[in-house]
């Protein structure tokens, strides 16, 4: 996955970051490298797309369980003009690479970053919609393979583009599944709806609250006084494809050893720890690891919903904590790097919660901070991080943010 870079390593600061997405910025770009758009200036359209980060729910979406995501204010942005030729065209501003497929064409995958536009093309098209085409520029102030979801944010962005002013007829929702699809059937990546879903749906000052099953939702004010901070470890998040797939078989493989127990088990959101040990030897130590965190994990989600509703500040740490504890040693999907950037994190005073998020191996950690705490937090991680890991790490202040749409 993620051959998108996205986010120039000369780009530090908050200011920097800014300016990557301004509008008439992202305009005037476009119009240079297309100077026949100068006569349709006021036709260029603006669209967004917001990553996510995950409080927690981790691997639980794919089990029919609960998630607790919230899109950030890092985010991907298309400008573009409606181009009526069946051509999409777009380049990207963090290195000029430009690209382009035609809408009626069966483009076969490429391993490239333009797949996740032609697959959510194809899967608008499989839904019935008609993507249209267009010239345009992307610009990005979300790091790449970091476990933020940008492949998400690119289908969002893309698919708001594409449709145009019909984005607006479509149900969040379903813009959500349909992006999925372009992730299942077109990239190749099993993912669940989690980041499809908050980049979709997403809610200023808020996480959300999805069933996965029922699809059903509801934001969770996050608390005034706690800010929301990412600190990318700067390693890559090296979640392949083949790694993430190979976990969510095992969960299949666990459910069909737990059927024998109970047969009315559908997934492993059905299942109970006591169900886990009366499986005996038939589920391999392997499997019970995998079944065990998706289990613990799903209860871990409600209390948090809970927690955070009562500002219950010791209750969110020793949460965060135990999620980190089951992804590192149940479900097998932590680092050496992530590890010790959320024991940095717990030392350090103000920090309320943290932990690795995301799909894991390599990439990022979620840290709930008290109010003004999170320069204390980058003073810590710059201070003991390096010289523990040889990488150079990022502490990115974030905040809940509105799901992908067009700017006015
Ligand atoms: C990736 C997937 C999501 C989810 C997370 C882990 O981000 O795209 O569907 O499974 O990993 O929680």
């Amino acid at each position: 996955m993620g051959q998108w870079r996205g986010y120039p390593d000369g780009v530090r600061t908050t200011s920097d970051r800014q300016a990557i997405l301004d509008a008439d910025g992202l305009a005037a770009a476009l119009i240079e490298r297309d100077p026949t758009g100068r006569a349709r200036r006021d036709d260029v359209r603006v669209v967004r797309a917001p990553g996510r980060v995950n409080l927690i729910g981790e691997h639980t979406d794919y089990n029919e369980g609960f998630v607790l995501p919230a899109a950030i204010d890092l985010e991907i942005r298309i400008a573009y003009l409606a181009a009526g030729d069946g051509r999409v065209e777009l380049t990207r501003l963090d290195d000029n690479e430009r690209d382009s497929f035609a809408l009626t064409e069966e483009r076969p995958r490429g391993g490239t970053w333009l797949d996740y536009v032609a697959g959510t093309a194809w899967a608008l098209r499989e839904a019935g919609l008609e993507p249209q085409g267009l010239r345009g520029v992307i610009a990005s102030n979300l790091p790449a393979n970091a476990g933020l979801s940008s492949s998400a944010a690119i289908e969002l962005a893309s698919a708001w583009a594409m449709l145009g002013d019909a984005a607006r007829d479509v149900a969040p929702l379903d813009l959500a599944r349909i992006c999925q699809r372009a992730e299942n059937a077109y990239v190749g990546v099993q993912s669940g709806l989690m980041d499809q879903f908050a980049e979709a749906c997403g809610t200023a000052g808020a996480a959300l609250e999805l069933d996965c099953r029922s699809l059903d939702w509801r934001t969770v004010p996050l608390p005034d006084a706690l800010e929301l901070v990412v600190c990318h470890t700067g390693s890559a998040r090296r979640l392949d494809g083949s790694a993430y797939n190979e976990r969510r078989a095992q969960c299949d493989a666990a459910v069909a050893v737990l059927r024998h127990v109970d047969s009315s088990i559908r997934s492993l959101r059905d299942a109970t720890l006591e169900q886990i040990a009366a499986a005996g030897d038939a589920l391999d130590p392997v499997l019970r690891r995998r079944a065990t965190h998706i289990v613990t994990e799903n209860v871990r989600v409600a209390e948090t919903v809970a927690a955070l509703e009562a500002d219950d500040r010791a209750a969110l740490g020793r949460l965060f904590a135990a999620g980190h504890a089951s992804l590192r040693d149940d479900f097998e999907i932590s680092s050496p790097e992530l590890d010790a950037m959320v024991e940095i994190a717990v030392s350090v005073h103000g920090v309320v919660a943290a932990r690795m998020t995301g799909g894991g191996f390599g990439g990022c950690t979620v840290n709930l901070v008290e109010a003004g705490g999170a320069d204390t937090l980058r003073t810590a991680v710059l201070a003991g991080y390096p010289a523990r890991t040889g990488l150079r790490p990022m502490v990115l202040p974030v905040k809940a943010a509105p799901g992908a749409g067009q700017l006015a």
